[in-house]
């Protein structure tokens, strides 16, 4: 069972949908390596890949809100710095702990979670909103 960007994930903004896509790729890897036994392994290489791409992919997302005077800018930021300390709990715990396999499991329940719901949700009325701009 893996996770797969669809077009129902679309935002209408490409720049931002093939940063959602890379990310769920990256999910995906874990929830493939997962099955393989190699899970904990694969953690490692997603935690590095986030600490680095979801700052600049939030930051991206940001910088078109306030383009576009987003009226729910706020908020939606506070979005994104919940997630952003949610990673940094997991790269806290896992460097005093090492990676275990809760760790995995956590990740897979509650952070891709978060993304689909926050992509799907929150970043859609956004890619609404901007196409509401167009017309
Ligand atoms: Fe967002």
């Amino acid at each position: 069972m893996g996770i797969q960007w669809r077009e129902s994930l679309s935002i209408g903004v490409e720049a931002i949908d093939n940063q959602h896509k890379e990310l769920l790729v990256r999910f995906d890897r874990l929830l493939n390596a997962c099955q393989s036994g190699k899970g904990v392994e694969e953690l490692k290489k997603l935690q590095t890949f986030l600490g680095e791409y979801v700052h600049s992919h939030f930051s991206d997302e940001e910088e078109l809100q306030r383009r576009h005077h987003y009226p729910d800018y706020d908020a939606h930021l506070a979005q994104h710095k919940y997630f952003i300390d949610q990673i940094n709990t997991l790269e806290a715990e896992t460097t005093l702990e090492g990676v275990s396999t809760h760790h995995v499991v956590e990740t897979n329940n509650m952070l891709l979670k978060w993304l689909l719901n926050h992509i799907s949700k929150v970043d859609k009325e956004l890619g609404t909103y901007i196409q509401s701009q167009k017309h």
